[in-house]
């Protein structure tokens, strides 16, 4: 099922997630809804409480062109993390990504971030997991990870930069509700 993701400023955003304890079918049925919905939406990367289910559960799909491969369903399935309670264990490097968010539509900013991160995590079995990532993807890892915590990437901006995302986000705000009237 699709569900709606929720967007900034909704204070949901902001609640820490806590530790999923049962590897059930209720949990599986929340990591569809957030691949269904993460597709549906169009993007790299989904925490649960972007649905407004405050768990620590986190999916990232990143397509890889695989030459040669067909670029179907199946490829993209392929690549999907599913990720339950995941913890980064280690960071290093620095690297500067430009950003977006399902929860923040059609905004990106420059954010710096660990280049090299290993994590461990449980898949929607229970099995521990260990991934080493590097780039884009550890980019995306962090990301998430900062939903699970309550955080969204505008944090991160400098103070200057964060004072014009909010006056413009305002103004976006205003302009759609003026449009649904
Ligand atoms: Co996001």
């Amino acid at each position: 099922m699709i569900r709606e993701v929720i967007t900034y400023p909704n204070p949901i955003l902001r609640k820490k997630s806590r530790d999923v304890e049962f590897f059930d079918q209720k949990l599986h049925t929340i990591l569809d809804d957030m691949n269904h919905t993460m597709q549906e939406y169009g993007g790299v990367g989904l925490a649960a409480i972007q649905i407004a289910i405050d768990l620590n559960v986190l999916i990232i799909n990143i397509p890889v062109d695989h030459e040669g491969d067909e670029n179907d369903g199946k490829q993209l399935n392929k690549n999907l993390i599913e990720a339950i309670n995941p913890v980064i264990t280690h960071k290093d490097g620095e690297l500067v990504f430009s950003e977006g968010c399902l929860s923040i539509p059609g905004f990106t900013a420059d954010v710096t971030r660990a280049e090299h991160i290993i994590v461990e995590y449980y898949n929607r079995f229970g099995e521990k997991k260990v991934m080493e990532a590097y780039d884009f993807l550890a980019i995306a890892w962090q990301h998430e990870m900062e939903h699970l915590n309550g955080h969204v990437f505008i944090e991160n901006l400098s103070f200057l930069k964060r004072k014009k995302f909010e006056k413009e986000w305002k103004k976006k705000l205003k302009e759609n509700n003026k449009n649904r009237n």
